[in-house]
């Protein structure tokens, strides 16, 4: 069938900038034409910038987002974050199961699920990251790994999955140069993309990200089920983020 999806560019700043830093950044952003593009921009931020990038970024064509959500709604959760809170910032975006977090914050499947229903009943758009480690890849165990990481978002059903963005986000070329090819990514994209399918969803967009560069977008945009990308160190210097998305 025909792809209606629109592109969609995601760049994700991490644990980086600064108020100067983003205010160079965002403006940047903005300064630049972008009439060619159909692709729809966004930044997700960490939490004490969501305020000068909504500020900056109100009334652009740019969203924007966090890289994390609270599963609770409000309470005794020090440090957490809630739905709530960044709608306070309208921000339209947010990351859930970003590797990092995984990795270095012990995020379960199930707790990753939890969050992007959360990020839905507050009316965002989660970002539910996927991925396969190296010895994962390398044991023949991608695609077992991928489907065990989606399968308690997929419980949550069609009409909250159709409000979702996918990205696979292999963790051995996240941050090390190493790109999947193109090939390698679609076999992974077109296995979501038929999960999505089997629970009515299959027009979700399914972003690619790990070492996108302006470099190597075109040829990753190329894939059939490639619908944008979820872009880290690159989307830190404006004129690359913005060769992604044009
Ligand atoms: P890099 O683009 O720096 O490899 O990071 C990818 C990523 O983790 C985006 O969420």
């Amino acid at each position: 069938m025909t792809a209606t999806r629109t592109r969609l560019v995601l760049g994700n700043w991490k644990m980086h900038g600064s108020l100067a830093d983003n205010a160079k950044l965002l403006s940047a952003l903005l300064a630049a034409p972008r009439v060619a593009s159909t692709a729809q921009m966004g930044v997700c931020v960490p939490f004490p910038y969501l305020a000068q990038t909504a500020q900056a970024l109100t009334g652009s064509s740019i969203a924007w987002g966090a890289q994390d959500i609270s599963t609770q709604a409000q309470g005794a959760f020090t440090g957490e974050v809630s739905g709530a809170m960044l709608n306070d910032f309208a921000c339209r975006f947010v990351l859930t199961g970003h590797s990092e977090r995984r990795a270095m914050h012990a995020e379960s499947d199930q707790i990753i699920a939890d969050k992007a229903n959360a990020a839905l009943v507050a009316g965002l758009t989660p970002v539910v990251c996927v991925g396969e480690s190296l010895a994962e890849r390398d044991a023949g165990q991608a695609l077992v790994v991928i489907a065990r990481q989606l399968a308690p978002v997929l419980a949550l059903g069609a009409d909250a999955v159709q409000k979702m963005v996918v990205a696979y986000e292999p963790v051995w070329a996240i941050g090390t140069g190493r790109t999947a090819s193109p090939e390698q990514a679609q076999e992974v994209h077109a296995a979501i993309r038929a999960a999505l399918r089997g629970v009515g969803a299959e027009q979700v967009q399914i972003l690619y990200g790990g070492s996108v560069k302006a470099a190597n977008a075109a040829s990753l945009f190329a894939m059939p089920d490639i619908d944008g990308a979820l872009v880290g160190g690159a989307s830190l210097v404006a004129e690359e983020f913005l060769a992604i998305a044009s």
